[in-house]
């Protein structure tokens, strides 16, 4: 038995300052410049609080560096801080008066739009860089400045100080790791580019007289001139943009910014830089994950969510009802700049679609919209010449002779070794076929015309296809071939039949590799996102004999067959028919097996023999 008394009672929550203050100077962020974007951060609210009371004010930032002491000093002359103030925004983590204010004023009305701080724990990041940090400040409408000094995990000293200017000072005493940074302009003009290109407020750097960040970013600003916009993404992301798509949404999710589809011809493999997502114009990362449609990796630019809230560390945006809104407003706007495009230059659009191809055919498939889309402007290649499924469909009524259910039938072929026997065999008519012979191809062409509605249909160029043999070939009936000649003819999985045709040729051939597709339809039954229609005409098409049969079709009207199948299979002409079956077969691109090599290797021997008259 437990002989000791039960107890309890309340104990706060302790904080170590010295190890909190640790944290955020080597671990909240992953990279130590950061520190740069948040002391740029908090000069630009400085000023923007000061421009909110004085309306003439403009305001600037300085940056500078002393290489002999060893520091980096940021300059603002935004509203400043009385010693009040200093002791309570600047040495409380995770208590900051912009935070106070934004959510005071709202986040979408007043002086809190403008603002970027919001956590409290900024200034500390400094501590990445610097092992003391000293702010010297003065409001702007006090008498006198204030120091306020700290070096990581001691107390902080606040004393009044010299300070003629209103505004604040911020110096970083560089930890030695990061002590040649006082001497690299260069370093701290990249950080400034990468992460405050697009802040509105000048920002110079060693005195300097000319702006270090863009003076002007087209990109953000409400009127478009996509020549100047497209001249910027050159400028900036070092590629010659195939379209320029401005998004501009100020109802609901409030997405600005410029997008661009990429002429980079792989573009999910690519490292570059994907797009730039800003929040009040600060850069919080190019690459967001799950902001883009996934349908467009092809996708760059630069976008600005003011409503998004970003992590604290600032690398990343928190996954919230903002973050969802904001990523539908973009598919909406890529989408509506598509389909405006399909009613104004569908030219153009298809340019950027085959650029593109197989990125979207692939993900056509899991996307209505896009597939609806796609259909009048994606274009297959026919035996007529490259075009859209609707012009596919205009040109294919179905044969009223043989259809009753049908208005329209699709024909294609999904084997890039058919292609061109197929395109012989619809030469001479207004239907086409169509080669669905790229990936993704045919189950795409099959959910388009499933979503075409009942009385479309689309068949294999095959000769188990409803209506193929009367429609395209004009032949009424197929025969199999006598047992005897069965038997001789035989092959692996290859059946062979014959009938009498125009065609002029002995036999044509027909492969019928279809395992491919019947996985990648499997899968996407597993999506559940196939449209009405489709599931069943792909059973029909899949299921309705074996899959991997090749066929021949014997062409009776053709005088050596007519001949050869009058006699018995010993005869030389046999061996000839033979030669010709896998002479077919070869032509389609099929691949003849060991065995049947043999066999050809036999009949040509015996027929040379049967010519030679036995010399
Ligand atoms: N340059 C400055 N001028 C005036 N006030 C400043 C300046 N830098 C910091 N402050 C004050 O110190 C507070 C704390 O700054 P800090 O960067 O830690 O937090 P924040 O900017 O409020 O939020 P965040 O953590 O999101 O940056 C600010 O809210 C602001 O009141
Ligand atoms: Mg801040």
């Amino acid at each position: 038995m437990n002989s000791a008394t039960a107890w309890s009672k309340k104990v706060p929550f302790a904080v170590d300052v010295a190890g909190v203050i640790e944290i955020m100077g080597t671990s909240l962020y992953s990279q130590p410049m950061a520190a740069v974007r948040e002391l740029i951060q908090n000069a630009h609210d400085a000023i923007q609080r000061r421009r909110d009371v004085d309306l003439t004010f403009s305001g600037r930032i300085d940056i500078a560096l002393d290489k002999d002491a060893g520091t980096l000093t940021f300059h603002d002359d935004g509203v400043g801080l009385d010693a009040q103030e200093a002791e309570k925004y600047l040495g409380t983590l995770g208590v900051g008066m912009t935070g106070g204010i934004r959510r005071e004023e709202g986040e979408s009305t007043g002086t809190g739009q403008s603002l970027i701080g919001m956590f409290g724990v900024g200034l500390f990041s400094a501590f990445m860089l610097a092992e003391r940090v000293r702010v010297e400040t003065r409001r702007f409408d006090g008498a006198q400045g204030v120091c306020w000094d700290a070096g990581a995990g001691s107390d902080i000293t606040l004393s009044s100080c010299e300070r003629e200017r209103a505004g604040t000072s911020v110096t970083l005493f560089l930890r030695p790791a990061f002590k040649e940074l006082a001497g690299e302009p260069e370093s701290i003009e990249k950080a400034v580019k990468y992460y405050a290109d697009h802040l509105p407020i000048p920002i110079h750097l060693g005195g300097g007289s000319a702006r270090i960040n863009m003076v002007h970013s087209n990109w953000l600003s409400p009127s478009v001139d996509t020549d100047v916009l497209s001249q910027e993404i050159e400028n900036d992301f070092h590629e010659r943009p195939l379209e320029i798509i401005p998004v501009r949404s100020s109802s609901g999710a409030k997405v600005s910014g410029v997008l661009y589809v990429t002429p980079e011809r792989t573009p999910a493999f690519s490292g570059a830089p994907l797009v730039t997502v800003t929040v009040r114009r600060m850069v919080i990362s190019r690459r967001i994950d799950g902001l883009m449609p996934v349908w467009a990796p092809f996708l760059r630019g630069v976008l600005e969510l003011p409503l998004c809230g970003p992590t604290s560390s600032r690398e990343d945006l928190v996954r919230n009802a903002a973050f969802d809104a904001a990523q539908k407003v973009v598919e909406e706007e890529v989408f509506k700049f598509l389909e405006g495009l399909a009613e104004t230059d569908i030219g153009r659009l298809t340019r950027m679609v085959v650029w593109h191809r197989y990125t979207l055919a692939g993900a056509s498939l899991t996307n209505p919209r896009l597939r609806r889309l796609l259909s009048k402007c994606y274009p297959f290649d026919t035996s007529h010449g490259p075009m859209p499924f609707v012009k596919v469909q205009e040109l294919s009524p179905a044969d009223a002779l043989v259809e009753s259910d049908f208005d329209a039938v699709i024909w294609f072929n999904s084997d890039r070794r058919q292609e061109q026997a197929s395109a012989k065999l619809f030469a001479g008519r207004t239907t086409p076929c169509v080669q669905a012979t790229r990936s993704f191809e045919e189950p795409m062409l099959l959910m388009m015309t499933a979503e075409a509605g009942p009385q479309v249909q689309a068949r294999a160029v095959n000769l188990n296809s409803k209506g193929f043999l009367e429609s395209i070939l004009g032949i009424r009936e197929v025969e199999s071939v006598p047992e005897s000649w069965a038997e001789f003819l035989k092959l692996e999985n290859v059946s062979i039949h014959a009938a009498s045709y125009d065609a002029g040729v002995p036999a044509v051939a027909f492969l019928d590799e279809r395992r491919d597709l019947k996985q990648t339809v499997e899968e996407l039954f597993k999506t559940g996102q196939v449209p009405m229609g489709f599931q069943k005409m792909m059973e029909e098409h899949l299921d309705s004999r074996k899959i991997g049969n090749n066929q021949v079709l014997l062409n009776r009207k053709h005088k050596l067959v007519a001949r050869a199948l009058g006699r018995k299979t010993s005869h030389p002409l046999a061996s000839v028919l033979r030669l010709l079956v896998y002479q077919s077969l070869e032509a389609a691109g099929a691949t003849l097996p060991q065995q049947a090599q043999r066999v050809r290797a036999a009949d040509l021997e015996w027929v040379s023999d049967a010519l030679s008259g036995g010399e």
